[in-house]
């Protein structure tokens, strides 16, 4: 069942994993239905462009429940939304949940553009997410991160702690996540997930994170499998056997960011 993100985080955590093609959505659901995980399918603007729109995305998402039985819960949620405009359009295609990131903006203009998006999520019972602060850049103090989810009233909060996109360098400040855990009522969102150990996400976990982003540990695994197939079988060229290469691995790492929900370490 499509739903929003509020519906799946009042039952559990939940891992974000971000869609980058047919495949990998394919796989996606698959993965998390056989394991019986809801799931929060993100797509960024850029992945949403390279898919064809927001459209394409909602449909192909919507064909493949329909098609697979997938009987879990799953949202269909913008990732760093940077324009109301695309999160209006994300909502219009059917997203059941949009981040609004104006991490760029002022303060005072953040929150007004996040307010924009939420008025008009409210409309068709889809979810918002906010940032504050720049995730890989300035953190931002825990009273503001607060204001901001009171003055926009948002779903979740992702906020910068010291976690980065991809693999650079990463310096988690616990007691902001800590202070921002005991101000803030609302769900608190990691970006960032990947490169960090199954036993540091399961301490985020136990601090209070509440959604966990994954996109890097994804491609990272996909792209190595595929190039290891195409180094071993360089006469195929049927782009099904070649994208179908990475399957098994990137199976093996949604089922080990999962783990993570369930208290379980492989490291
Ligand atoms: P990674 O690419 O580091 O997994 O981060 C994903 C993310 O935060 C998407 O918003």
């Amino acid at each position: 069942m499509l739903v929003n993100a509020k519906d799946i985080l009042k039952e559990s955590k939940v891992i974000q994993f971000n869609i980058n093609n047919l495949e990998w959505t394919k796989w996606i659901l698959e993965e998390c239905n056989y394991l019986h995980k809801n799931v929060i399918l993100g797509v960024s603007s850029k992945a949403i462009n390279y898919m064809g729109g927001p459209n394409t995305v909602f449909l192909l998402v919507e064909g493949l429940m329909k098609d697979l039985n997938i009987d879990i819960k799953v949202c269909l949620h913008l990732d760093h939304g940077k324009d109301v405009n695309l999160c209006k359009k994300c909502i219009d295609a059917g997203f059941t949940s949009v981040m609004f990131d104006g991490s760029s903006l002022s303060m005072d203009d953040n929150i007004k553009c996040t307010r924009e998006v939420k008025e008009y999520a409210s409309l068709f019972n889809v979810t918002v997410e906010g940032e504050v602060g720049v995730i890989g850049g300035a953190l931002p103090d825990a009273l503001a991160v607060n204001n901001f989810v009171l003055k926009t009233n948002v779903d979740m909060i992702a906020f910068a702690m010291g976690t980065v996109h991809g693999y650079g360098h990463m310096d988690i400040n616990w007691t902001l996540l800590d202070n921002v855990k005991k101000n803030t009522n609302v769900p608190l969102v990691l970006h960032g997930g990947s490169g960090i150990s199954n036993d540091t996400l399961k301490l985020l976990i136990n601090h209070g994170i509440d959604k966990i982003n994954i996109n890097t540990d994804l491609q990272f695994v996909f792209s190595k499998a595929i190039r290891r197939f195409l180094n071993m079988n360089s006469d195929v060229y049927d782009p099904r056997v070649i994208l179908g290469s990475g399957e098994l691995a990137l199976k093996n790492e949604v089922k080990n960011k999962l783990d993570v929900l369930d208290g379980r370490c492989l490291d």
